[in-house]
């Protein structure tokens, strides 16, 4: 005969010694940076985000043209003249064939006249000559007292404003030294100027041909 003995029972007893947390010890590491100060010391910062997020760095903006500021004093309108078209080819010396016309000099020094207009289109549409200039004209007459812009003299075209003096405005602007603003006065606009302008009133009212 022959037993057959069951299998035997194996017990496994499987113990499992939980690790308690390893102790907090602090390892007081501190460093030649532990020095915190007691304020940031008393917030416990939680875990941070990992740096994911890091927001790249802004591509460097082009700077857009800043726009021109009129010279101190001056209306905003004028900004940026220095660069207009020019109506004279040469500068514009004291006492010119123009100043002959009118008997003496009313704008002492040596003059450039702007316009804020291309002066070759100008030249095309006969602005000046034999048609009015195109409404919204500015001219600037700059005049140089030794080395700074001493006296600005405008003349704009606005429809409807002044019909009986061809729709310009007169204003003049002057200062007494580079660092000074320009003021103006009631008398420096209106019939003074238009009183002499109206000499060229067969061009416009303007004096200054565009010799492009
Ligand atoms: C006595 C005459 C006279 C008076 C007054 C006068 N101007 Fe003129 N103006 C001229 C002459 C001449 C020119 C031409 C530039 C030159 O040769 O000096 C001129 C030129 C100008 C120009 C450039 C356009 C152009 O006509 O050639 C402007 C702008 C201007 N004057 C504005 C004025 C203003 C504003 C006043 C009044 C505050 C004024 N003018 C008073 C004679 C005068």
């Amino acid at each position: 005969m022959r037993f057959r003995l069951p299998a035997a029972l194996a017990l496994v007893a499987v113990l499992t010694v939980a690790a308690a947390c390893g102790s907090d010890e602090d390892s007081d590491d501190a460093g030649p940076t532990a020095t915190a100060s007691p304020t940031t010391a008393t917030t416990p910062t939680p875990a941070e985000p990992p740096p994911a997020a890091t927001t790249a760095p802004d591509p460097p903006e082009p700077e857009p043209a800043p726009p021109p500021e009129p010279l101190p004093g001056l209306p905003a309108y004028t900004a940026g003249f220095q660069s207009w078209d020019r109506l004279n080819n040469e500068p514009i010396p004291p006492n010119s064939p123009q100043t002959a016309r009118v008997g003496f000099d009313a704008h002492l020094g040596t003059k450039n006249v702007r316009v804020n207009r291309d002066r070759d289109r100008l030249a095309q549409t006969g602005a000046g000559e034999r048609r009015p200039y195109p409404e919204g004209t500015i001219l600037v007459k700059e005049a140089r007292t030794g080395d700074f812009v001493s006296l600005v003299a405008i003349m704009r075209k606005i429809s409807g404003t002044d019909p009986a003096h061809g729709d310009w405005v007169f204003i003049e602007y002057k200062r007494s030294s580079a660092d000074a603003p320009f003021t103006t006065e009631p008398r420096l606009m209106g019939e003074l100027c238009w009183s002499c302008h109206q000499i060229a009133d067969d061009t416009d009212w303007v004096f200054t041909p565009n010799d492009a």
